[in-house]
């Protein structure tokens, strides 16, 4: 059958494509800005065919409406990374949490994770009858390959992401045409902390770098203070449209790239409607699996790779705590490690963890002890440097005694002389 005859006999509507998930069954949802909202309010519509669907999901950035206590006997979301809409389901044990390396989420879908259904949004078809995960390359494109059943979104707004962010009409067993815009993020607010943080980690940028970004305000920041820079690159698992200014400012060229030059390299991407036009079509724009974009060996590959990423807590061993507070589960690790370790082995490699020292001035985030309960995402033998307003903290190397001494420099004033006094208890030595 050729592809189009086979996309006219698989097309249905939102309500008829859900019947097909069954009770029991793990439905594996595209990631982030690519959720196909517009299937799974259907699903919700139709919440009381089921029981106990396993709806796995990483960054969820739409409305979550399955994690509602309502629908308690009918969805559990089992989050590899815990968002607005999903904390306070997974803090309540309503939902669950599974802790996952982004590089190796592919790989749980062929081995300990198994998946029933993927519920995907897409383009339209090329000539050739493929189709663009678009906005959600990562563990989406690997969900399609290892599902039972694909049920796809054909959303003619979702961007063309490049060669390897395509799969076939033929993969998708049951297919709804939907036109509508994509979930955006806003750029976050950059205030004078935040401005401070960003130029302390522009600092450790040396022209011809390549960038990965984590999410927020402060990766939005440090791009701010980047604009007399030259030749920078992008290997990230995401980014957002701080980058688009950057690019079209031809201070991101991608040309001095030691792998895949030329091209932005990423896995998924959140942003406005400018960041979708931007990748959309753009031959320079390589959208690939997160095996790929985020396995520590390949980051490894890019010459001066600068990983930026944030945190809730540090020790003043340089235990990074970025998921949990207290024993709360507030995120997840995500891509985080995964860049650390690469920065780590990369030649010319930097791994920055940058957070305001405080939150907002009334406990400060460099401590003595993680709170009780918190789960360490970078460890203290791979991180590299913190980065606060107050300045920059290398601990790479260092002895835990100077660690010490080198993050109470850059923590609050306010917090600097129980910390000193700490640290004197400690190393029985003066500050
Ligand atoms: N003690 C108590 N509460 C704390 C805290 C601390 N030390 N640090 C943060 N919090 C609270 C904040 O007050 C906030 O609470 P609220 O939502 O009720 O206001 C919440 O935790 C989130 O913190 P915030 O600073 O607003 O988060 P952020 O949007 O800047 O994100 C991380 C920071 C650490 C959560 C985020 O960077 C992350 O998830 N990192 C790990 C994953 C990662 O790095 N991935 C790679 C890139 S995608």
């Amino acid at each position: 059958m050729n592809w189009k005859t086979y996309y006219e006999t698989h097309l249905t509507t939102a309500e008829e494509a859900v019947t097909h998930i069954k009770s029991g069954d793990r439905v594996v949802v595209a990631h982030a800005c690519g959720e196909p909202s517009y299937l799974l309010d259907a699903m919700v519509a139709n919440a009381s065919a089921y029981r106990d669907v396993e709806l796995v999901h990483m960054v969820a950035m739409g409305k979550g409406d399955y994690c509602k206590p309502e629908y308690a006997e009918n969805f559990r979301h089992n989050a590899i990374f815990v968002g607005g809409s999903s904390r306070e389901a997974v803090a309540d044990g309503r939902a669950d949490f599974t802790p996952s390396f982004f590089f190796e989420v592919p790989r749980l879908f062929s081995t300990t994770m198994p998946v029933d259904v993927a519920l995907v949004m897409v383009t339209p078809p090329d000539e050739n009858g493929m189709c663009s995960l678009g906005v959600s390359v990562d563990y989406t494109q690997e969900a399609v390959k290892q599902a039972k059943l694909v049920i796809a979104q054909i959303n003619p707004q979702m961007p063309w992401t490049g060669p390897n962010s395509l799969v076939s009409v033929k993969d998708l067993d049951v297919i709804v045409e939907h036109d509508a815009p994509l979930i955006e993020l806003k750029p976050g607010k950059i205030g004078e902390i935040e401005k401070a943080i960003g130029e302390h980690c522009a600092s450790l940028v040396p022209d011809g770098a390549t960038l990965q970004l984590g999410i927020g305000a402060i990766p939005d920041a440090v791009l701010l203070f980047l604009k007399d820079k030259k030749d920078l690159g992008i290997h990230s698992e995401m980014f957002s449209d701080g980058v688009v200014e950057l690019a079209e400012a031809g201070v991101i060229t991608n040309a001095k790239k030691s792998l895949n030059p030329g091209k932005f390299v990423v896995a998924f991407l959140m942003g406005t409607k400018r960041l979708y036009d931007f990748v959309n079509h753009n031959p320079d724009v390589d959208m690939r699996p997160v095996d790929y974009v985020n396995h520590p060996f390949v980051v490894a590959q890019n010459d001066n790779l600068i990983s930026i990423n944030s945190c809730v807590q540090v020790d003043l061993m340089g235990q990074v705590a970025s998921e949990t507070v207290g024993s709360k589960q507030i995120s997840g690790v995500g891509g985080q490690v995964d860049f650390v370790r690469g920065a780590s082995a990369a030649k010319g490699g930097v791994s920055i963890i940058a957070m305001p020292s405080t939150v907002k001035g009334k406990i400060s985030k460099i401590v003595p002890l993680l709170d009780e309960g918190a789960a360490v995402t970078t460890s203290r033998n791979d991180v590299d440097y913190i980065v606060t307003e107050y300045g920059v903290a290398h601990l790479k190397g260092e002895t835990l005694r100077q660690r010490a001494r080198n993050l109470i420099a850059i923590a609050h004033p306010d917090f600097r002389d129980e910390l000193k006094a700490e640290f004197e208890k400690r190393f029985h030595c003066a500050f």
